[in-house]
């Protein structure tokens, strides 16, 4: 068993710890922007592939107080470094210190990477380090003069889950774009639709979690370099990964764009994510957004003239997604992030509620119009999209 941190964004963290207590997680903590689980070997891969919203899986090593740099230095030699790293290990140290006495960002990655060596070579009666083989990054954390040293099992960071290569003005990342659609009452049965769909991360993220596709089935991890973790556990963990696919579902998931070469993009990551048979992209405009369904749901970031746009035109797409939402009719709800100015003025309808998040360190917010679908949801198994 070990303690693993989970990290998540913030806002993030209530739909991680939902997600984790689906994998079977009994009592995940949350505390600023990571959740608490204890967890195996087996839990480590699992966690890396299946989470959606999670950023990092670490595992705890040692938590201890320091105010000095000797004490820095003998409570990071104190952890048995030897049990984990191998003798060629590739060692990074990134971490950050808030209301610290040590608070000398670089000065405290050198002292840990010296006390993890000295204690490495007096262990192993070695004389050079040559730091040839795996990675092991070593993350730090300084609060209030305590340290927090974690291993960082993931490697990058789990919102590249292998499909986006390419890059779409402003795209959201794939962990958050997940997030959101968790939040919405997205269900497989039902058509989903992104009207603002740029690259396709919302499409292809509710489209994966509608066919019960792990994110990171085909992505690598630092784990899998590391000479202490037992193979079989991954593939283990990817076995059962793969039985709880749903192939055979029949999915009305849609992503519309004004813009043709963004089209072609998510067309691609759709294909690299192998669901390119499961999901529609098309060039539209969202002035001529329609549907055959009586109900869906719709989820997108619109432009909110920032980062793409002015912030008049924003105003006015606004306004025009309000109308040809409710022109869709009352089945269908609508969930839209957006950092407009009084958005649900533009927007035509005061949302449900709404919900703050960074999106690139933006803060916006989540605008939730869902429908009452209360009979259907006692008759829904709440485990199943
Ligand atoms: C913030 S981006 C969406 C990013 C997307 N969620 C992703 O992850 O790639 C907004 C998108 O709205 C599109 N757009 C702008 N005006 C539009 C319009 N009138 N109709 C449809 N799409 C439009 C832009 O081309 C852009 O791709």
């Amino acid at each position: 068993m070990y303690e693993l941190v989970i990290t998540t964004a913030f806002g993030v963290e209530s739909v991680t710890k939902r997600e984790l207590r689906r994998m079977g997680v009994e009592d995940p903590k949350a505390i600023e922007g990571s959740i608490l689980v204890n967890g195996t070997d087996r839990d480590i891969a699992r966690f890396n592939m299946g989470l959606r919203t999670g950023e990092r899986v670490y595992i705890k090593l040692a938590s201890f107080y320091a105010d000095t740099f000797d004490m820095l230095f003998d409570g990071t030699k104190e952890i048995a470094w030897e049990e984990y790293l191998t003798a060629d290990a590739k060692i990074v140290v990134n971490g950050k210190s808030k209301k610290s006495t040590l608070y000398a960002l670089s000065s405290c990655q050198s002292i840990i990477k010296k006390a993890i060596l000295v204690r490495l070579m007096q262990k192993r009666r070695q004389h050079t380090f040559e730091e040839s083989g795996a990675t092991y990054t070593v993350e730090f954390t300084i609060n209030d003069n305590q340290v927090t040293l974690l291993l960082d099992t993931s490697g990058k960071g789990l919102h590249k889950r292998g499909y986006r290569d390419l890059v779409a003005p402003a795209q959201m990342k794939e962990t958050l774009a997940s997030a959101i659609v968790s939040l919405s009452d997205m269900r497989w049965e039902r058509p989903f639709i992104d009207p603002f769909c740029g690259c396709g991360t919302f499409v292809i993220e509710a489209a994966l979690s509608a066919l019960c596709i792990a994110p990171g089935k085909n992505r690598d991890f630092d784990f899998l370099h590391w000479s202490f973790f037992p193979k079989k556990e991954y593939r283990e963990a990817l076995q059962e990964a793969l039985d709880q696919e749903k192939l055979d579902r029949e999915i009305h998931f849609c992503g519309y764009d004004i813009d043709p070469e963004v089209i072609k993009l998510a067309l691609h990551h759709a294909k690299n994510a192998g669901i390119e048979d499961k999901v529609h992209f098309q060039v539209r405009d969202v002035r001529e957004l329609s549907s055959r369904f009586s109900e869906g749901v719709l989820c997108c970031d619109p432009p909110y003239g920032k980062r793409l746009g002015d912030t008049k035109g924003a105003k006015e797409l606004t306004k025009i997604l309000g109308e040809r939402y409710r022109a869709l009719g009352q089945g269908w709800s609508c969930y839209v992030v957006s950092a407009v100015p009084d958005f649900e003025r533009h927007f035509g309808k005061t949302a449900a509620k709404n919900r703050k998040f960074f999106n690139a360190n933006e803060l916006c917010r989540l605008y939730c119009y869902p429908v009452d679908r209360r009979k259907e949801k006692k008759e829904s198994n709440e485990t199943d999209y």
